[in-house]
């Protein structure tokens, strides 16, 4: 790994870089957390089937190699301008469609799309060349929302507070530092003594393998849960609050992230407990009026069935692997972006994240 990105390794936990030869280069974190391997891919089509596979996955982080994946294709488009664009246009509708929940994919995709528009009049290297710009701008800008996030979302925090999340929206989730994480990260940098427990997440276990390797490798102290633990902890009186991360909020606030945010967001209520979610404004869909439209991945019975190669379920059996579901926006104390604070989530609140630069 070349030295300025091994900087931001160390720093940020990035999870994927841009490699100047033609190349994107990504952690794989389905080998977390006993295994570090980074992997190569050279052609768009590998990255989408990586962002399929989960190689990389969190909203921001696939946001970030989508942009890298478009600027890759278009290195192989033809220089003939008009076939380059009838390429583009395929290369980008792959990328777009290459997983369903988090709206960053698109917008990632879609903010691309502009920047060729904006430089095509230049000739196709011109493009190609601002493209590649392009996406290393989206994933340096992710890492800056992320400490953003976590610098407002900080003072949410209290000291010594037991925090639950739930998945991964950490540095290995986004372009590095972490959403949910972002602000737990804020709140210890800014001094305070937070405790955090995580929820293994079923299936893929992102919260028992990637958020415990992440906190604990920062040296946050971290405990694993299984899921169903979360409200018997929560009626203990074990936890102060919940921050979590998304994949697409509504304009109205509803709130799709991981499979079981919805569960752990009515325990909260029920136990008097605030709940954030935090999330920078590319995880805004405005064009999306509520949660009910929001479309939801189904994801390979596999990942249900099976542990590694160990098999759970018996042969044939029916299984669901339903991967995100909507919290209500009633259910959400706020929302936690880079730029401010939607609380509580409502349309008002949220256009006014859009209407500002710094709340
Ligand atoms: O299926 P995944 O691992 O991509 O799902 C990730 C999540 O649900 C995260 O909580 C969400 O993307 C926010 S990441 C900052």
């Amino acid at each position: 790994m070349p030295e300025d990105k091994q900087k931001l390794w160390r720093e940020v936990l990035s999870p994927l870089y841009w490699d100047e030869a033609g190349k994107v280069v990504m952690l794989d974190q389905r080998l977390l957390p006993t295994r570090e391997v980074w992997q190569s891919y050279t052609t768009t089509e590998e990255v989408v089937e990586a962002i399929r596979e989960m190689v990389i996955r969190g909203a921001p982080a696939i946001g970030c190699a989508a942009a890298m994946a478009v600027a890759l294709g278009a290195r192989s488009l033809p220089d003939e301008p008009a076939a380059f664009r009838e390429g583009f246009v395929r290369i980008c509708a792959l990328v777009a469609g290459a997983r369903p929940t988090a709206v960053n994919l698109k917008w990632a995709v879609g903010r691309q799309r502009r920047v060729l528009e904006q430089t095509i009049g230049g000739g196709v290297a011109a493009a190609r060349a601002a493209l590649e710009e392009s996406a290393l701008a989206i994933w340096h800008e992710d890492i800056g929302f992320c400490r953003a996030i976590g610098k407002v979302g900080a003072e949410l925090i209290p000291d010594g507070a037991r925090v639950l999340t739930h998945c991964n929206a950490g540095a290995l989730a986004t372009g590095g530092y972490g959403t949910a994480l972002g602000v737990i990260r804020g709140a210890v940098e800014s001094g305070k003594r937070v405790r955090v427990y995580a929820d293994e997440t079923r299936p893929f276990l992102q919260g028992a393998r990637l958020t415990a390797w992440e906190l604990a490798r920062s040296g946050i102290d971290v405990t694993v849960i299984p899921d169903n633990t979360a409200g018997a902890l929560m009626q203990r009186g074990e936890i102060d609050c919940v921050v979590v991360g998304s994949d697409r909020i509504a304009r109205n606030g509803d709130v799709a992230n991981k499979i079981g945010t919805y569960t752990v967001a009515v325990l909260a209520r029920q136990h008097k407990l605030p709940f954030y979610v935090a999330a920078p404004r590319s995880t805004i869909d405005l064009a999306m009026p509520d949660g009910k439209g929001i479309p939801i991945e189904e994801r390979p019975a596999r990942e249900v069935t099976h542990v590694g190669e160990t098999q759970l379920v018996p042969e044939g059996v029916k299984v669901r692997n339903i991967a995100f579901d909507v919290t209500p926006r009633e259910l959400v104390t706020a929302i936690v972006t880079e730029v401010g604070i939607a609380r509580p989530p409502s349309e008002s609140t949220i256009q006014r994240l859009f209407d500002t630069t710094l709340v």
